[in-house]
């Protein structure tokens, strides 16, 4: 069955999350983070990460906004930054406006060129996704951005892949589902969706019941494996 929709996962996928500790370590300001910013990074990604599936199973939601705030004061303690709050606040107006990788806005425009639909399915708040996108001048190569805070639960519960079946009204085959989260698209693939893992990183493939279809080191393989 051929392609109609490819939605993409937001955060280390489409938008840097590194990019908020790598831009506020080359600020004077906070050189602080300078020798450290990288595990500052890993600690606040994996906590934030950690924090939603805990609260997905123990039925705790929250909006990922709070989980982004207490993954960060976690990975301040953990690296021996905690109590510098204009620290803390710049890394979280930072991620407000995260960088997309360079790829993106080519690749979002050929899909769209091409027909298909596109979108945006993620943990993120709307109003934090509205804010990335905005800021990486993204809004106008993508029809929907779908956030988690529709249904009340984060990925990768099954209702969240839901979502996008009945944005657009298509089967779970005509979807192409983008992940850097090697979790994320495994779950997806279990789901019933087309996948690709974006391992940016070449990190180990995860151990789960599932693998993604496909497995690419960046974006620009999309539109082949869309069948453009
Ligand atoms: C998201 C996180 C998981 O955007 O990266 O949903």
């Amino acid at each position: 069955m051929p392609i109609t929709t490819c939605i993409f996962d937001a955060y280390g996928t489409l938008f840097d999350v590194a990019a908020a500790a790598r831009q506020a370590a080359s600020e004077p300001e906070f050189a602080a983070i300078k020798n450290d910013w990288q595990q500052l990074a890993e600690h606040w990604r994996q906590k934030q990460l950690n924090y939603s599936w805990l609260r997905a199973i123990t039925s705790a939601h929250c909006d990922f906004w709070q989980v982004t705030q207490e993954g960060l004061d976690w990975a301040l303690e953990k690296t021996g930054h905690d109590g510098d709050n204009a620290l803390r606040e710049r890394l979280l107006a930072l991620y407000w406006e995260l960088g997309a990788y360079p790829e993106v806005p080519a690749i979002l425009q050929t899909l769209k060129a091409a027909g298909l639909n596109t979108g945006i399915l993620s943990n993120g708040s709307p109003a934090m996704l509205r804010g990335a996108v905005d800021s990486a001048g993204i809004d106008g190569v993508l029809d929907a951005l779908l956030s988690v805070e529709s249904v009340g639960i984060f990925k990768p519960d099954a209702r969240v892949y839901d979502m996008v079946r009945s944005e657009f009204g298509c089967s779970k085959k005509e979807v192409l589902f983008v992940s850097s989260n090697g979790w994320d698209a495994g779950a997806a693939t279990g789901y019933g969706f087309t996948t690709a893992w974006v391992n940016r990183a070449g990190e180990p493939m995860d151990r789960l019941p599932w693998k993604p279809a496909h497995t690419l080191r960046d974006l620009t393989g999309i539109p082949e494996l869309a069948g453009i």
